[in-house]
């Protein structure tokens, strides 16, 4: 949530969620601490009174100190929007697969992981700001909904896969509005070879069949070195071979990006395409990189990518193997080649947007007539003990209001001078994308908003 958002959401498609984990680092962060325990309380209306269990596709899981899931987001599981067809994600996934064809795909591992699996196997720190309460979602201590397609890397290495593409809906608790909901979808891609001269020339021989691929092309490429001593090689690599294995990273995500953004960004020897690599870090990569793309006057982060770190090949006994792999948003992705404003409307059942588009092709989204905004403020004092969170107000409200909020903002912050408690206004912008509101329902909306803020987070309404 920014403090005070300056920008209307529906002006530009491009303020959109930083998709990269490690990008969001907030140092004041609480890792793992209970939540409220009367967060819990919204489980209770989901699995019909039985506050101590959450059902998740007919599988009870205990409840405990740190269960922050709630209904609103559970409702999402099953729809899986990147497998309906004709559906905006659908269609990008597919333009993906058809990159790469020889890839396996895959699309139905269930978004129920381990922390062990989404952190731990990954070599996430025990401290990353990722796995705090107030970032992630999770079921209990044991359970969460995965933040990252990067979770599935293991098993799928260790299934055998060396060549693969994995598409899944992922969840981060985060602000609400125009470009940020706390469910969207990734695709993870990842290329292992051999670790040794044959595994070394096959990599030589398809970076030589990409490198022609690119030269026919109008692209503009600002690189940056595959090593660096910010960016290095990792201990157990041999320096040359991951320069290659970088280099073939690098040619293949190039060759996407143009097969994406080439017609829309009307690539030609005068508007030529440009993408640009810059160094990054995480914690299951090295070197690792991130790609921006150059699309109506904004470079616009477009994915996460990096050679994968051997700790986790080892963990999935694969240790003879090296490579790469990369994670991109779709939304994000689809919101440009689409012109999509608002990330809600991919949730939208309307038959407007729905019908607008056909599987396996990129159309213009026309807008329909924008319905008017009703504004609702509400201020309260926060418990003295536990400050609330900007993310425990956004959940609720959004259990309470589902997708007619498309904005909240804090608009006032102060703490007593004499009595040390902190006091905050939140203004919540109520807007249907399918109809009008009437004003008595939104006030409705708004009393629930209130009441429940005052019996599950504790708070004193001003
Ligand atoms: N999982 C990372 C993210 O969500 C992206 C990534 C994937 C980075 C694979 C490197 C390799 O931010």
């Amino acid at each position: 949530m920014k403090f005070v958002r300056v920008s209307s959401v529906f002006e530009s498609p491009f303020h959109l969620p930083c998709m990269l984990q490690t990008a969001r680092i907030l140092p004041s962060r609480l890792f793992l601490t209970p939540c409220a325990p009367s967060t819990r309380r919204w489980i209770s209306g989901l699995s019909s009174g039985l506050s101590n269990h959450v059902e998740i596709s007919g599988v009870r899981y205990p409840t405990d100190a740190i269960t922050n899931v709630t209904p609103a987001i559970l409702g999402k599981l099953p729809l899986r929007l990147h497998t309906q067809p004709g559906h905006p994600l659908s269609t990008l996934r597919s333009l993906i697969e058809a990159h790469y064809p020889d890839y396996a795909h895959l699309s139905s591992l269930s978004p129920l992981v381990t922390p062990y699996k989404n952190f731990d196997e990954l070599s996430f720190p025990k401290d990353h700001p990722g796995r705090a309460v107030t970032d992630s979602y999770y079921v209990n201590k044991d359970m969460m909904l995965r933040t990252h397609t990067s979770a599935h890397e293991v098993e799928v290495f260790r299934a055998g896969e060396t060549k693969w593409l994995l598409t899944a809906d992922v969840y981060r608790r985060d602000e609400i509005d125009g470009s940020h909901y706390p469910v969207f979808h990734q695709m993870e891609g990842a290329r292992l070879f051999s670790a040794d001269a044959a595994g070394m020339r096959e990599c030589e021989e398809d970076n030589a069949r990409l490198r022609q691929q690119l030269a026919r092309s109008d692209i503009v490429i600002e690189d940056v070195p595959h090593i660096s001593p910010t960016n290095p090689v990792q201990p157990s690599h041999d320096p040359r071979h991951a320069e290659l294995v970088a280099k073939n990273l690098k040619l293949s995500l190039n060759t996407l990006m143009l097969k994406l953004f080439g017609g829309v960004a009307g690539s030609s020897s005068e508007n030529p395409l440009r993408v640009r690599w810059i160094e990054a870090y995480f914690p299951f990569t090295s070197p690792s990189f991130e790609v921006e793309v150059f699309f109506q006057g904004k470079w616009l982060e477009i994915l996460g990518t990096g050679v994968v770190r051997q700790a986790t090949l080892d963990t999935a006994g694969v240790a003879n193997k090296m490579g790469w792999a990369f994670g991109l948003g779709l939304e994000r992705i689809a919101m440009i080649l689409y012109s999509i404003p608002d990330i809600r409307l991919f949730w939208s059942t309307d038959p407007r947007f729905l019908s607008q588009f056909e599987e396996g092709k990129i159309t213009t989204f026309r807008p329909y007539s924008k319905y008017p905004s009703c504004f609702k403020d509400v201020s309260f004092w926060s418990p003295k003990d536990q400050p609330l969170h900007e993310n425990d107000f956004c959940d609720l409200v959004r259990d309470v209001a589902g997708d007619i909020v498309e904005d909240v903002e804090k608009i006032d912050n102060f703490v007593h001078p004499k009595t040390g408690r902190t006091s905050m206004c939140f203004r919540i912008n109520y807007r249907s994308m399918d109809r009008s509101l009437s004003n008595e329902e939104v006030n409705a909306i708004q009393a629930q908003v209130v009441s429940r803020l005052r019996d599950q987070l504790g708070v004193e309404i001003r």
